[in-house]
Formats: C-alpha cells, structure tokens, sequence
C-alpha cells in the first residue's frame, strides 16, 4: 500500500527539533551555565496559554507513573501532531477551535455479539475514570510523561462481547472537512483520511491500554484528540489516535494510517524499541519536551515487564 510518496517534511520536522535544540544549547553555553538542565524552554513558558475550555473530571488516582516526572500542562498541549489541522507542531492549538466534541457518539461494531451506540455523556458520566500517568514517545525521536484521564479499553471490549472472528480493534477518527481543515485540502502530503489505527485483541485487552477522554485533571483539549483518543504507552505516539468516532472489532490486521502512507517506515505494531532505528534515524536517544539534553529510549517505552509476553515469539526487527 506504499501508494504516496514519502512525505518529505517529516525527516525534516525531526531535523528541525535537532536544530532549535542545538540553538538554543549555543545561546545556553553563551551564558556559561552548561551542565544545567533545563526544564521548560523560554518559548514554552510564552505559549503557557489554555486555548481550549476544559471540564473538570471525576476519577480515581492510581499508583500508574507515580515516580515519573510529568511535563507541564502547556508543553502537552501546544507540541502535537494532529495533520487534520497542520503539519506544525504549534499549529493545532491554534486551529483546533473548529472542533466540536459534544455533543459526540461512538458506533462501536463489527463482529459483536450486538453493534450500539455509546455518547461521551454517558462515558463520562458512568465509565470507571482513572488518572493513568504514562511516558509518552513520538516516533521522531520526542517524549513526555502526561497524566491522562480514561478507562481500560478492555471495558468497552467486554460490554461489545466480541464473536470468536474478532482477531482485531480497528479505530477511526471523525471525518469532517467543515472540523478538520486539511481533510478537505489534503494538500500536506496526501494523508489519506480518516485517520485508521488497529491493535491485536491481546494488546487492546491489555491493562495500560487506555481510552482518554482528560489530561491534567479535565476534560482533553481538541489539539490533543478531545473528546476520546486512545493511548497505548509501549507503542510510538502515532497508534494513539484521536478523536474517534468508531470502534470495529475486525477479522483481518486493519491498515493504520502511516503505514498505509509509508510502509517500509511505520508498521502495524510500532512498539517503542531503542535497538530498531526507524531508516532514516536512530531510536536509541529521545529528546523529553522541555529537557535540554537527550536520554536513552526504553524498550517498550519502559513497559516491558508488563507487555514483552505478547510479542515473545516475534522478530521485532520484522514486525516494526
Ligand atoms: N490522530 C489523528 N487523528 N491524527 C493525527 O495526526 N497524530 C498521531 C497521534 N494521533 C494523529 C493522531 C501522532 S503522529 C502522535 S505523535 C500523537 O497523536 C500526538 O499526540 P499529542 O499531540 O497529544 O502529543
């Protein structure tokens, strides 16, 4: 399915993180202060502005990252990618006004017992919300820890009582030029829309992995894929796709998206893994947002203990 050619602005957009980050490391070593990390960058600070209004939510603490250092609310929230409205990383926070997540229904469907219909009232209102804080990893080579907001996806797989054909959970975000500006251009690189993602069944039951409807205690803003996005903490950020209207129990491996766009670059799987590079650059290091220097990336994201099982018959090389 490798139909699109390369979309040459992301080698470009990881070249570009190196740049700003050795700038600023020219100006820092200017002032003679080299060994200090830096926690939040001068930018970030001028960009601390909530641009999306946010409820509260009911949910419960856990123990889940408890450890973990969390980046601050604006580094989360005006550092993303959402191509429905640009490729610039700044951009979604900006544009992201032309979203409306209420009100807001999830078909869920495909070989279950009975196809229905949930609305995000409702999930809100009755679901078991938790405060999950998990590292984060963009396959460019970017990292944060976020305090999201959800429930096991595996509650929702139970209520759907999936036939024994269901080999697969297939996701689909919501289609709407009039809210996503560059569904109806399509001019970044010819994104074939809507946005597709799958897991296995196995790594849709799994414990970590989550639906998020908040971050940092409310609801999540739009540029971060309000009002329901998944977040699957061992895999590359792409797999966590956003605003989704449609949850499919499947037989067959769905085609996700990057990988429908560059096969030989993004896999199904997409499990965080320092000793696989992506071809074009290392996955070795990662640069946490707002964190001067590069650290190292943890396989699976720091989430082997809990995850390593599923795949131990793998070739990891293989199944990228
Ligand atoms: N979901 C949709 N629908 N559209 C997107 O462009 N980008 C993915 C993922 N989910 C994307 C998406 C990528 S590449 C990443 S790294 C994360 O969202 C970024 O999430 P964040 O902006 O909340 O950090």
């Amino acid at each position: 399915m490798d139909i699109i050619k390369k979309p040459s602005w992301h080698i470009s957009e990881n070249e570009v993180t190196d740049e700003a980050l050795f700038n600023k490391r020219r100006d820092f070593l200017k002032l003679g202060a080299a060994s200090i990390v830096l926690t939040t960058t001068v930018m970030e600070q001028l960009s601390a502005v909530e641009t999306t209004k946010r409820d509260p939510l009911k949910f419960k603490k856990t123990s889940f990252g408890k450890d973990l250092n969390i980046n601050d609310f604006n580094q989360a929230s005006t550092y993303n990618n959402f191509y429905e409205f640009s490729l610039k990383k700044s951009e979604p926070a900006k544009l992201a006004h032309t979203l409306n997540p209420s009100p807001w229904d999830i078909e869920i469907g495909g070989e279950v017992e009975k196809p229905f219909t949930l609305s995000m009232e409702e999930i809100i209102k009755s679901y078991p919300l938790q405060e999950r804080i998990y590292r984060f990893r963009c396959v460019e080579g970017w990292a944060m820890v976020v305090p999201w907001i959800g429930f096991s996806l595996s509650h929702i797989i139970k209520l759907a009582k999936p036939n024994s054909k269901a080999k697969f959970v297939k996701f689909t975000t919501l289609f709407d030029p009039k809210q996503f500006p560059d569904q109806a251009k399509g001019m970044f690189g010819n994104i074939p829309y809507p946005y597709v993602e799958g897991l296995r069944m196995d790594e849709a039951m799994n414990d970590l992995t989550i639906l998020s409807v908040g971050m940092y205690g409310k609801t999540l803003p739009k540029q971060n894929g309000a009002p329901l996005r998944l977040i699957v903490p061992w895999k590359y950020g792409f797999k966590s796709i956003k605003s989704i209207v449609k949850i499919e129990f499947v037989q067959e491996q769905p085609i996700n998206t990057w990988n429908a766009i560059s096969s030989k670059e993004y896999g199904f799987y997409a499990n965080v893994n320092p000793q696989v590079d992506h071809p074009r650059w290392s996955q070795a290091r990662e640069r946490k947002l707002g964190s001067f220097f590069k650290q190292k990336t943890l396989m699976f994201n720091g989430y082997e203990k809990e995850v390593a099982n599923m795949y131990k018959d793998m070739d990891l090389r293989k199944f990228i």
